[in-house]
């Protein structure tokens, strides 16, 4: 990766032919949908969101109000099936602890339950454009193999993450990041001839 300018040009020239665009928290500003997104997808699959949970979920719980207010009773009820509670659990502490607003820093976001850096990143850059790197499994190992890092370190890759990160199209990078590492730079058999890095 001599050229960053490169880097980028071609990624989103990727992302523009192949992203997964149409994925519906993609398509939204609104903070919450993308925070129930991203911790859903922290342990589950894309597929299993999208038919079974995302849509559901955002009708029984429409705000982070209406989602403070819920019994636990209910929003386990709602989570079923999609495991790791505690995740549902936090979503409900989250969202009475924040007061119906979720906080547009990085720090903020990352002093609620159940918000760690990577979904405090994701719902910064795809919320509000923050120029912050998302770092979740898909990314990691496209960072580990285009720097050729064998055992490749959190500590290390969050800074390489961060110098490579297009700072002036977060949202797309970061997009384009993930389904580079989903759909081509899979952990078997990844198809380095369509990579555009
Ligand atoms: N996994 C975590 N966040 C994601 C997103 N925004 N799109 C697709 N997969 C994801």
């Amino acid at each position: 990766m001599n050229n960053l300018r490169n880097f980028h040009k071609k990624l989103h020239a990727w992302y523009a032919k192949h992203g997964r665009k149409e994925l519906p928290w993609r398509n939204t500003d609104d903070a919450y949908a993308i925070y129930i997104s991203e911790v859903m997808l922290q342990q589950t699959q894309v597929k299993t969101v999208l038919e079974r949970y995302y849509f559901q979920f955002l009708k029984r719980f429409p705000t982070l109000d209406t989602l403070a207010k819920a019994s636990e009773k209910d929003v386990l009820t709602a989570w079923q099936g999609l495991g790791y509670y505690s995740r549902a659990r936090n979503l409900r502490k989250t969202a009475i602890q924040c007061g119906g607003k979720l906080p547009k820093d990085v720090e903020g976001l990352m002093a609620l339950p159940g918000i760690g850096r990577n979904t405090a990143h994701a719902v910064a850059s795809f919320a509000y454009h923050a120029p912050v790197p998302v770092l979740e499994a898909n990314v990691k190992r496209v960072i580990a193999r285009l720097f050729a890092i064998k055992t490749p370190q959190n500590a290390d890759i969050w800074d390489i993450s961060a110098r490579i990160l297009d700072d002036k199209n977060p949202f797309d990078y970061n997009q384009a990041m993930m389904d580079i590492g989903a759909t081509v730079c899979t952990k078997r058999a990844p198809k380095c001839g369509e990579c555009p890095a």
